[in-house]
């Protein structure tokens, strides 16, 4: 049998391997509601502009929410010789209603029906990430309030180098995530023009009004040009990059979990509830919901990937390449979705462990920068000079096997005459985190004023 939608010039149905090839119905059913969305949009305005009879429109409206309801509750069984989602929904319109069904694609091909489809699908994608990424950035901001002034190790290289406190890192990742909400925003904002109505690629004759239905779904206003309408998945490289950046947040932290959940960090731990053991080695506690959030920035970076190389050797307007646009940016947004998921969970369950992020706090002669900027401040030394008189103290200390403070001020002053007494007070950890006043540094009266900051921004946001 030929194609019921476009059979007229085709006298056999295709090869069986083309019908595998050709479909997509078995990804794009998650399209299901934007297309009936899509659709009846589409319909009011042909009844508006009367180029259908409202008689007929009024039909497939109510034929549509039909086969939308049959869909959700899961009765209808979509068939792969008819493709996609679009030809799904019309056939099944069709057995309900009749021939009317056949008017609903007056003005319209699956090009622009598919492209306005999918970006409702994205747009209410973002709109549900952007909760998540709040929610996650409400649990970091409540530990960090928590725990504004509990000092750890800060890290360049990964090796020790100043204090900071447990929330001042975890402050960190609220920005990120800020930057992550920022990107997806301007994502949403540009793809908010309406493709429909621009039909296959060059428009149509019909008297339609697409400022109509461009309003109709909230769109701020309809796609310019015609051909661009149809080509453009910008919307969808776009949303892909900022869940690339977004997982790779994510991973960055994943990475800092899994290490600080080892016996030899031992910074936090988590509960049974985030962690697995091991069929043989009885002592284990394995992060893996870390690992996996790490694990799947790959695949999310892969996807934007994919469709970019998708995308790039296209001509205009639309070529079928275009339907493996889809798996990618499922695949991406439900993973980064879990990732988020994980992430919230785990900050919630994570217990710091004080003494030991204070002991490795203090390691690694992690205060010499303060013994410099001492010797600047009360002995007017170049920093170069103070740099310079502070290593050879850490060098004396190493040597002896001591930390700083440990060293005996008679050590010290073989190296540098003038140095006091009073350099002690610069020399623990909690001082050396009180003194870091500039704007955005640690101290722990920073630490809390941002973290009220964020959480009144929050806050806010929610009642908004
Ligand atoms: N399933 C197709 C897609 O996802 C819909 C558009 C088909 N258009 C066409 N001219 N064959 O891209």
């Amino acid at each position: 049998m030929s194609n019921q939608m476009w059979g007229g010039r085709f006298t056999t149905g295709p090869d069986a391997i083309m019908e595998e090839i050709n479909a997509s119905i078995g990804f794009d059913y998650r399209l299901a509601r934007q297309d009936i969305a899509g659709s009846k949009a589409h319909v009011a305005m042909l009844a508006a502009t009367g180029i259908v009879s409202q008689a007929d429109a009024d039909a497939i409206a109510k034929g549509l929410d039909e086969v939308g309801a049959e869909i959700e509750s899961g009765k209808l069984t979509f068939s792969r010789a008819l493709e996609d989602i679009h030809m799904n929904v019309e056939s099944r319109l069709a057995e309900k209603i009749g021939p009317a069904a056949g008017r609903l694609h007056t003005a319209r091909s699956r090009n622009d029906q598919v492209a306005v489809d999918f970006k409702l699908w994205v747009r209410d994608t973002i709109d549900e990430l952007d909760g998540q990424l709040r929610d996650l950035q409400l649990a970091l901001v409540e530990q960090a309030q928590a725990h504004a002034d509990a000092v750890m190790p800060g890290f360049t290289h990964l090796q020790s180098a100043q204090p900071v406190t447990f929330g001042h890192h975890l402050l960190a990742y609220v920005e990120m995530i800020a930057r992550d909400r920022g990107r997806f925003r301007d994502a949403r904002t540009r793809l908010n023009e309406c493709p429909l109505g621009a039909a296959a690629l060059a428009g149509t004759s019909f008297p339609i009004d697409r400022a109509a239905t461009a309003r109709a779904l909230g769109f701020d206003r309809p796609t310019a040009n015609s051909l661009d309408s149809v080509s453009d998945r910008d919307f969808v490289l776009e949303t892909l990059a900022a869940a690339a950046i977004a997982a790779t947040h994510l991973s960055r932290f994943a990475e800092e979990i899994v290490l600080w959940t080892t016996p030899q960090f031992g910074f936090i731990s988590l509960s049974d509830k985030f962690t697995t053991g091991s069929s043989i080695m009885p002592q284990k506690r394995n992060p893996d919901s870390a690992e996996l959030v790490r694990g799947k920035s790959g695949r999310i970076i892969g996807d934007l990937a994919g469709l970019l190389i998708v995308m790039k050797g296209l001509p205009l307007a639309y070529s079928k390449d275009m339907q493996e646009d889809k798996e990618g940016c499922f695949d991406s947004l439900q993973s980064l979705s879990l990732c988020i998921a994980a992430m919230a969970g785990m900050v919630r369950d994570m217990t710091p462990r004080l003494d030991r992020m204070k002991a490795a706090a203090g390691s690694g002669y992690s205060t010499a920068t303060d013994l410099a900027d001492w010797l600047v401040r009360t002995l007017g030394m170049p920093f170069r000079q103070a740099h310079h008189v502070t290593g050879r103290i850490v060098a004396l200390a190493a040597e002896k096997g001591l930390e700083l403070e440990q060293l005996s001020l008679e050590k010290m002053q073989a190296v540098e005459p003038a140095i006091t007494a009073a350099v002690f007070e610069v020399l623990g950890v909690e001082n050396s985190v009180r003194s870091r006043l500039s704007y955005g540094g640690t101290t722990p009266d920073n630490v809390r004023k941002q973290a009220q900051a964020w959480r009144d921004r929050l806050d806010g946001e929610k009642s908004a």
